[in-house]
C-alpha cells in the first residue's frame, strides 16, 4: 500500500477482530499463498523460519509441515496470534511485532516468508530492510505483494459516486520493482499473477472484505456511515462490469523471491 499515513493501529485492529472470521473466506488468500509457497525449490531444506504477517497462521502451519522445523509467526495483530496459538502446531512461537522493526537478532533466519501481508507496510523497503537484516547470508524471502489494478472495479465505481478514496491504494508494478532493485539483495525475482473473483451481488463483496479485515483503511476515507442512497449509487456503477460469471473483483498479486548473499 502506498499511503504513508495508514494507521498501522487501525490495522492491527481491524486484523484482530477479523480473527475469527478469516479462515472462512480466504480462499483467494491460500490460493496465492500456496502459489508462493510452491516457489520454493523443491529440495530446499531450511531452518530457523519467520511467517511475517501470519494471520490466523495457516501459512505457519503450512511450512511447519513442509520443512518440519518450528516456524516463528510474526503479526502486528494480537487478536490473529491469539486465535493462531489455539490451531497449532504447538511447536510453532508467536510473536506480535511489526515488519518494519523486527524483533529479532541480525543474521538469524534462513527463510522468511509472508503472504499478502507487506502491503499494509507503509514503508515497505523498510520492511525489506529489516529482512535482509534478520536473514543470514545465502538466506531469502519469500513474499507476496498486492499491486495497482488490484480491486480497480471497486475503486473506480466509488469514483463514479463521489470521488473519494475508499479502496486501499497498491503500488504500481514499476514501483515495486523499483524498490526490490533497490533493497540490496544479491538476486530477486518478480512475477504477477492476475486473480479475478466473482460475486453474484456487490454485497458478497463488501462482506467478504469486512471478514478479511481488509476493509478500507487508507487516510482519505471518509467517516461515518454509508448511506443508503451512496450505496445504491455504489451498486448501480459497480453493476457497469457484470460479466455473465458475475461482478468481478481483480487482484494482481506480485510473487517475489529475493536472496541474501553469501557475502552480504
Ligand atoms: C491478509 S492477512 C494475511 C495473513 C496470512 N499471511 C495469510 O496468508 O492467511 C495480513 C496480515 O498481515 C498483518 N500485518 C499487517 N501489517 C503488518 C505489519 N506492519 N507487521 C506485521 N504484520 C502485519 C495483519 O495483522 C494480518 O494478520
Amino acid at each position: 500500500m502506498t499511503d504513508t499515513a495508514i494507521d498501522k493501529q487501525a490495522v492491527a485492529a481491524s486484523f484482530s477482530r477479523a480473527a475469527a472470521t478469516y479462515d472462512q473466506v480466504a480462499e483467494l488468500q491460500r490460493s496465492v499463498g500456496s502459489n508462493l509457497l510452491a516457489r520454493l525449490p523443491e529440495h530446499l531444506q531450511v531452518e530457523r523460519i519467520v511467517d511475517l504477517g501470519c494471520g490466523t497462521g495457516y501459512f505457519t502451519r503450512a511450512l511447519n509441515a513442509r520443512f518440519r522445523q518450528p516456524v516463528l509467526g510474526l503479526d502486528i495483530a494480537e487478536g490473529m496470534l491469539r486465535y493462531a496459538r489455539t490451531q497449532g502446531p504447538h511447536s510453532s512461537q508467536w510473536i506480535a511485532a511489526d515488519a518494519e522493526a523486527l524483533p529479532l537478532r541480525s543474521s538469524s533466519h534462513q527463510l522468511l516468508f509472508s503472504s499478502l501481508a507487506l502491503q499494509w507496510c507503509p514503508d515497505l523497503a523498510q520492511a525489506l530492510r529489516e529482512s535482509l537484516r534478520v536473514l543470514e547470508p545465502g538466506g531469502r524471502i519469500a513474499f507476496n505483494t498486492l499491486v495497482e489494478g488490484t480491486l480497480q472495479e471497486l475503486r473506480d465505481a466509488w469514483q463514479a459516486v463521489d470521488g473519494y478514496v475508499h479502496v486501499n491504494r497498491f503500488m504500481p508494478l514499476a514501483q515495486l520493482q523499483q524498490i526490490l532493485a533497490g533493497a540490496g539483495f544479491a538476486n530477486w525475482h518478480c512475477d504477477v499473477e492476475t486473480h479475478v473473483l466473482h460475486y453474484p451481488q456487490l454485497s458478497g463483496l463488501t462482506h467478504e472484505l469486512k471478514a478479511l479485515g481488509a476493509h478500507n483503511l487508507n487516510s482519505g476515507r471518509p467517516g461515518g456511515l454509508t448511506g443508503r442512497a451512496r450505496l445504491r449509487a455504489l451498486t448501480a456503477a459497480y453493476e457497469a462490469f457484470r460479466e455473465p460469471a458475475g461482478l468481478p473483483a481483480t487482484y494482481k498479486v506480485a510473487q517475489i523471491i529475493l536472496h541474501k548473499g553469501l557475502t552480504a
